[in-house]
C-alpha cells in the first residue's frame, strides 16, 4: 500500500517508523515530513498540511491508498472531510467531531450529555463576569483557552491574581481565536494517565496507556508544554481502566457523536485524572499523544498499517491489537527557551553515537551545515528494554552523548521513586 502520512513531529516520526514496518507498505509518503520521516520514504515538504485540496492533490499524484493524519491541525481545517469526499481512504476524524478538540466548551457540552465524569466548568467570552466568577471560587484555578493552543491554554494556578491575567491574556488574543472564550474549571487532584483508541464505526480499540509529563521542569515544576517525556506501560494503574474508560467515556462519546450525525474515524485520546472519586475526564484529543506515542509504537506487536486502513475502509469489527511486555522510555530534547520562545538554527551533534535507544526527530532540519534545530521539542531519545529502570537507564545513556547549545530536558522521567511516590498517591 501506498500511505500518505501528515505531520512533522515526534508523534509522526513515531507513527511512520511503525508503518514502515508493515509488510503491506510499498511507500510511505510524509507531508511535511522532517529528517526521521525523509530516512523512512519520501517527503513533501512543500506542500501545505492543512490546506484540503493541496492534500487531495498530492494523494491523486503519488497514487496514495491511505491517508493517516496526526496532527489535530489538518482535522480541524477539514482535511479529512475533503479526502473522504473525494473517496480518498483517511483515518483521522472529519471536522465537526475534531471538535472534541478544537473547542473545549463543545467537548464539556457532549460530554455533559453523555454523562460523561468530567470536572465542573463554565465558559465566559465576558471578562467582567469571568473574574467575578473567580473571585467567588477558592483556588486552585484552572482557567483553559476554549480552542487549539498546543497545549500551552492552559493555566492551573493557586494565584487569583495569575488567574485573571490568564483569562485577560487569553480574551486579548494570546492565543488568537483559540482564546475568544476561556474555560474555568473545578480542580481536579490525582494522577492523570491517557488512554488512546483506534475508533471506527462506533467501535474503539484500545491503546496500551502511557503517562507523559506535561511540566517543563523535574518534580513537575515549571509552564505546561506540549510534553516533556513519556513511559509506558505504567505500573500500578486500576486493573479495570482500560476497560472502564472504554465503557464509561469511549463509547457513550462515539455513541452522542453519532445521534449528533458526527461519524468519528480515528485515533481518540481521552486525557484522564485518576481523582478520589474515580478516573474523570480532563480532555480529549482527536490524534495520539505526543510524546504518548513514541513509547506506544515500539512496544506494539501488531501492524498497525492494518488496522488503520480497516478502519478507514471496513470497520474494526474482529481487529485487535497485541503489545510486547516490554517497557519504553521517552526523554524529549527541548531548545532554549522552550515552550515560550524557543531559539532554533543550533547545530546537533552526537546522533551517531546513540546505542541501545530509538531517536525520534521532532523539531529538526536538514541544512548544508548538518542537522539543525528547528522548533521546540527537537528530538525524542526513547529507550526500550524489559524493565522501565532499564529503558530509562538506556534512554538517558543515549541523551549524554546528544549536544545542541542549551538543550533542556527533565532528569526525572520515569524516575522510580518519582513514579513509585505518584502510585501511592503523593503530590
Ligand atoms: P488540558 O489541555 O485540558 O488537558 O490541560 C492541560 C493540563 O492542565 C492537564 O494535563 C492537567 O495537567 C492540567 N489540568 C487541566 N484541567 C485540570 C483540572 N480541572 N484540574 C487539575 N489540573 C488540570
Ligand atoms: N502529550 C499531550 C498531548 O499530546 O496533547
Amino acid at each position: 500500500m501506498r500511505v500518505l502520512l501528515l505531520g512533522s513531529g515526534g508523534r509522526e516520526h513515531a507513527i511512520g517508523w511503525k508503518l514502515a514496518q508493515s509488510p503491506r507498505l510499498e511507500r510511505l509518503v510524509s507531508c511535511p515530513g522532517n529528517p526521521g520521516l525523509d530516512d523512512l520514504g519520501d517527503i513533501a515538504p512543500d506542500v501545505d498540511p492543512i490546506d484540503p485540496e493541496a492534500v487531495l492533490q498530492l494523494s491523486i499524484e503519488r497514487d496514495i491508498d491511505l491517508v493517516v493524519i496526526g496532527p489535530e491541525a489538518p482535522l480541524a481545517a477539514g482535511v479529512a472531510d475533503r479526502l473522504r469526499e473525494a473517496r480518498v481512504a483517511v483515518f483521522g476524524p472529519n471536522a465537526d467531531g475534531t471538535r472534541l478538540e478544537s473547542s473545549k466548551s463543545f467537548a464539556k457540552e457532549v460530554m455533559a450529555a453523555a454523562h460523561i465524569p468530567t470536572a465542573r466548568s463554565v465558559t465566559f467570552s465576558d471578562r467582567e463576569a469571568a473574574v467575578l466568577h473567580l473571585e467567588e471560587t477558592e483556588g486552585p484555578y484552572v482557567v483553559k483557552a476554549d480552542g487549539l493552543a498546543s497545549g500551552k491554554g492552559v493555566l492551573v494556578t493557586e494565584s487569583l491574581e495569575a488567574a485573571i491575567a490568564w483569562v485577560e491574556e487569553c480574551l486579548t488574543g494570546r492565543f488568537g481565536r483559540a482564546g475568544e472564550s476561556v474555560l474555568i474549571e473545578e480542580f481536579l487532584n490525582g494522577d492523570e494517565i491517557s488512554v488512546f483508541y483506534i475508533c471506527a464505526d462506533g467501535e474503539a480499540i484500545p491503546l496500551e496507556p502511557a503517562r507523559d509529563y506535561k511540566r517543563l521542569g523535574d518534580g513537575d515544576t515549571g509552564p505546561n508544554t506540549g510534553g516533556m517525556g513519556a513511559y509506558s506501560p505504567v505500573p500500578d494503574l486500576p486493573d479495570d481502566l482500560v476497560e472502564w474508560t472504554t465503557l464509561n467515556v469511549t463509547l457513550p462519546i462515539l455513541a452522542e457523536l453519532h445521534s449528533r450525525e458526527i461519524d468519528y474515524t480515528g485515533f481518540l485520546y481521552v486525557g484522564l485524572m485518576l481523582t478520589d472519586d474515580g478516573p474523570k475526564v480532563l480532555e480529549f484529543n482527536c490524534r495520539l499523544g505526543d510524546p504518548e506515542t513514541q513509547v506506544l509504537m515500539p512496544r506494539l506487536e501488531s501492524d498497525l498499517l492494518t488496522v488503520l486502513n480497516a478502519a478507514a475502509t471496513v470497520g474494526i469489527t474482529g481487529q485487535n491489537l497485541t503489545w510486547s511486555d516490554r517497557a519504553a522510555v521517552d526523554v524529549v530534547l527541548a531548545s532554549p527557551g522552550y515552550p515560550d520562545d524557543p531559539t532554533t538554527g543550533l547545530g546537533i551533534i552526537g546522533l551517531e553515537r546513540v546505542s541501545d535507544a530509538i531517536v525520534f526527530h521532532a523539531g529538526t532540519q536538514h541544512t548544508d551545515a548538518g542537522l539543525m534545530t528547528a522548533g521546540g521539542r527537537v528530538l525524542n531519545v526513547v529507550g526500550v528494554a524489559d524493565t522501565l529502570e532499564q529503558a530509562r537507564a538506556d534512554a538517558y545513556a543515549a541523551v549524554d552523548v546528544i549536544e545542541f547549545t542549551g538543550m533542556r530536558f527533565r532528569t526525572d522521567i520515569a524516575d522510580r521513586d518519582a513514579v513509585s511516590r505518584k502510585e501511592r498517591g503523593a503530590t
